[in-house]
C-alpha cells in the first residue's frame, strides 16, 4: 500500500483517530450573547448524510482532498453537494424513517457567502444547540467542538472567512455513560442540529455579555448592571429610558459595573412587566427586554416580590411529535397556553435547558420556570471531564438566560443516587449557579428515602428549595405512605413536590384501580392533590407531565415506546380526565390564596 495516499491509512489503520479533535471545547467563556444583533442566518436546507462509522472525523472528508500527493484523483467516500438536503434546525430523526431510531454521527454541509465587513469586524459561528458533540470545520480546516445537547456554543472565525465558504458540521448524538446526561435516560435521543445556526457579526470591542437584575433584598430599590466587554473598552452606557436612567460607568480589564437606584414597576405572573434595556460601549450597543422581580426562600416560604407563593405547576419536555426537540415559537406558545388553561402559575422545563425562546416567551406571558441541566439519574459522577462538561452546560445555561425574570430556579439535577460522589459533583454545581448568579434559587429533584419513608437527601443542605419526585399510588402503590413521608419529614426549606403522577391512555376508561385508565389517573391526582394541599411545608407541585412524550424505554403495549403520564396525549390535542382535576385544584388554590 506504498502508494496509498496517507489519508487511507490514516483512516483505517489509526484506532485514538480522535486525538486531532481534542483540543478544549467552546465553553461559557466564549459564548457570545446574539439578544438584539443583526444576525445573518444560516438555518435552512443543509447537504446531510448519515456517517454511522464517523468516517467523515476519521478520513478526513472535511478537507475534500480528491488527488493522491502525486495528482492522481482517488476515490472518496463522500459526495457533499449530491447528498439530499436536510433542513436547519430540525432532528434527524423526524425527518426520514430510515433516521427514526439512528444514532451515532451526522454531517451536515452548507456553503456560506461572505461579504467583509469594516476594518477590525469580528466574525463568529453561533450555534443555539445541537445534540451531543458538535465538531465545526470551515474551508476544510477545523474551527472546534462544543459538547453538551441543549445550550449554546460560538465559535470566533474573523480572518477564516472568504467569498465564498465551505462550512461543515459533524454532530455525534451516540449516547455514552460519561456524559451529561448518560446513556439511560426516559426521553428520546433526538440527534442534529435541533436549533438555530447563524453567522454573527461584532466591533473589534464587543459587548460578551450583560446581566441586569434587581438586587435581592434592595427594598426592590437597587438593579446591578455587570457587563463583560471583550476588546478595549474605558467605559459604557447603560439605558432604561422608561424610568430615566441613562448612567455612565468605567470598564476597566473588560469588566463593568453599576448600582442604578431606581424603583421599577414589578414583574410577576400577574403582571409581566418588561423595560427596554441598551448597554452601550464606543463600539457596540446591546439590548435586551427586561423584567425586574424578586425571588426568595426563607424558611419553609418562597416569596415573589415580598409576598408568599405558592407555585402551582406542570412539568413538560421540550418535544413535539412532529419536530422532536425542535420546537417553534408557536409549539411553546401552546404549551404555555396549556399550563395557563390549567392555571399554572409557573412551569417545570425537564430535563434539559429548553431553547432560548422559552423563557423569553415566559417573560412575555407570565410564567415562572425551573431550568435545569440534565444530570439525570446515574452520572458518571466521579469522573472530572464528567463535571466539567456538566459544569459548562449550567454555566451556558445561566449566561443565556438569567436577564429573563421568568426563570426563578436554578436545578442541578433529577433523581440521582445519594453517593458521596454525587454529593459534591452536585454541591459544586449548586455553588457554581450562585456563584454566577446570586439573584435566583437553587434546586434539584431528589428522592425520598424509602426507608422512612422521610424527606433525607443529603443535597438539600446545599441547596435552597427542595425539589421531591414521589410517585405514590402508581410506582408505589401504598398510598398511605406519601401521608407517613410528610409526617415523618421535618425540612428547614421550602419543598416543592416536582414529579408525581400515572401513566393514562388517552380514551382509555375504565375502573379506577385499571392501570392505564383514565379513571386511575384521575383517581391518583385526586389523592395526590387532596394530601399535598394539606402540607404545610409544601410551596408547590409541578405534575409530571403535561403531555405523553416519546420514550424508547417503554416497550410495554400500552407506551408504545411513549411516556403516556401526560394530562394530554402527545398531540396535545386530547385531554385525560386529570386535566380537569389539576384545574379545579389550582382554582381552590387561587381562590384561596
Ligand atoms: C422520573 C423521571 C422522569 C420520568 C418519570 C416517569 O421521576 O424524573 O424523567 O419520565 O419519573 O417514570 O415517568
Amino acid at each position: 500500500m506504498t502508494d496509498t495516499p496517507a489519508i487511507f491509512q490514516a483512516n483505517i489503520h489509526t484506532v485514538d483517530w480522535r486525538a486531532p479533535y481534542r483540543v478544549p471545547p467552546a465553553q461559557a467563556a466564549t459564548l457570545i450573547d446574539p439578544t438584539g444583533r443583526a444576525v445573518e442566518s444560516l438555518d435552512g436546507d443543509w447537504h446531510f448524510a448519515i456517517d454511522p462509522y464517523d468516517t467523515c472525523l476519521r478520513a478526513r472528508w472535511f478537507e475534500e482532498e480528491y488527488h493522491d500527493c502525486d495528482g492522481r484523483r482517488y476515490p472518496v467516500d463522500f459526495s457533499f453537494d449530491q447528498w439530499q438536503t436536510t433542513p436547519v434546525p430540525s432532528c434527524w430523526n423526524l425527518q426520514s424513517p430510515q433516521w427514526f431510531w439512528y444514532e451515532g454521527s451526522a454531517v451536515y454541509v452548507r456553503n456560506v457567502g461572505f461579504e467583509a465587513g469594516p476594518a477590525g469586524e469580528r466574525q463568529f459561528l453561533h450555534f443555539e444547540g445541537a445534540n451531543y458533540a458538535t465538531y465545526v470545520f470551515l474551508n476544510r480546516e477545523y474551527v472546534g467542538w462544543h459538547r453538551g445537547g441543549s445550550t449554546p456554543f460560538s465559535f470566533e472565525v474573523t480572518g477564516r472567512l472568504q467569498a465564498d465558504n465551505r462550512l461543515v458540521v459533524v454532530v455525534v448524538n451516540t449516547r455514552r455513560p460519561d456524559e451529561v446526561p448518560t446513556d439511560n435516560t426516559d426521553w428520546f435521543n433526538y440527534g442534529g442540529l435541533h436549533r438555530g445556526v447563524s453567522l454573527v457579526r461584532l466591533p473589534a470591542s464587543f459587548i460578551r455579555d450583560v446581566h441586569v437584575a434587581l438586587r435581592p433584598g434592595s427594598d426592590f430599590g437597587v438593579i446591578d448592571v455587570r457587563v463583560e466587554v471583550d476588546g478595549a473598552a474605558s467605559g459604557a452606557t447603560v439605558e432604561l429610558p422608561e424610568l430615566g436612567v441613562a448612567e455612565e460607568f468605567v470598564v476597566a480589564d473588560g469588566v463593568g459595573t453599576a448600582e442604578l437606584a431606581v424603583r421599577p414597576e414589578l414583574w410577576s405572573p400577574d403582571n409581566p412587566r418588561l423595560y427596554e434595556v441598551a448597554v452601550s460601549t464606543a463600539e457596540d450597543r446591546w439590548q435586551d427586554r427586561i423584567g425586574f422581580r424578586e425571588i426568595r426562600a426563607e424558611g419553609n416560604s418562597l416569596w415573589l416580590n415580598g409576598e408568599e407563593i405558592w407555585l402551582k405547576g406542570i412539568c413538560h419536555h421540550e418535544e413535539s411529535v412532529e419536530r422532536g426537540r425542535s420546537l417553534t415559537a408557536d409549539d411553546i406558545r401552546l404549551n404555555f397556553a396549556l399550563a395557563k388553561e390549567l392555571g399554572c402559575s409557573y412551569v417545570r422545563l425537564a430535563h434539559y435547558p429548553h431553547s432560548r425562546a422559552a423563557a423569553r416567551i415566559a417573560d412575555e406571558v407570565g410564567l415562572l420556570l425551573w431550568e435545569e441541566v440534565p444530570v439525570y439519574w446515574a452520572i458518571d459522577f466521579g469522573n472530572p471531564d464528567t463535571y466539567a462538561d456538566a459544569a459548562n452546560q449550567l454555566a451556558e445555561l445561566i449566561r443565556r438566560d438569567r436577564n429573563r425574570a421568568s426563570v426563578i430556579i436554578w436545578s442541578v439535577g433529577n433523581e440521582n443516587p445519594d453517593t458521596d460522589d454525587r454529593l459534591a459533583f452536585m454541591a459544586g454545581l449548586a455553588r457554581l449557579a450562585k456563584q454566577l448568579d446570586p439573584t435566583r434559587l437553587t434546586s434539584a429533584a431528589c428522592l425520598v428515602d424509602p426507608s422512612g419513608p422521610v424527606i433525607a437527601d443529603r443535597l438539600v443542605d446545599h441547596i435552597d428549595i427542595i425539589g421531591i419526585n414521589e410517585y405514590y399510588g402508581w410506582y408505589e402503590p401504598d398510598f398511605a405512605q406519601l401521608v407517613a413521608l410528610f409526617d415523618n419529614s421535618r425540612p428547614a426549606k421550602p419543598v416543592v413536590i416536582c414529579e408525581f403522577g400515572a401513566d393514562a391512555v388517552a380514551g382509555r376508561h375504565g375502573q379506577a384501580d385499571e392501570m392505564f385508565t383514565e379513571e386511575n389517573q384521575l383517581a391518583i391526582y385526586r389523592q395526590q392533590l387532596q394530601v399535598l394541599g394539606g402540607i404545610e411545608y409544601v410551596k408547590g407541585i409541578s405534575p409530571w407531565i403535561l403531555y405523553d412524550f416519546r420514550c424508547p424505554r417503554r416497550a410495554h403495549v400500552d407506551h408504545g415506546y411513549y411516556n403516556r403520564k401526560g394530562l394530554l396525549d402527545a398531540t396535545r390535542t386530547q385531554r385525560k380526565l386529570a386535566f380537569t382535576e389539576l384545574q379545579r385544584f389550582y382554582a381552590r388554590k387561587a381562590a384561596t390564596g
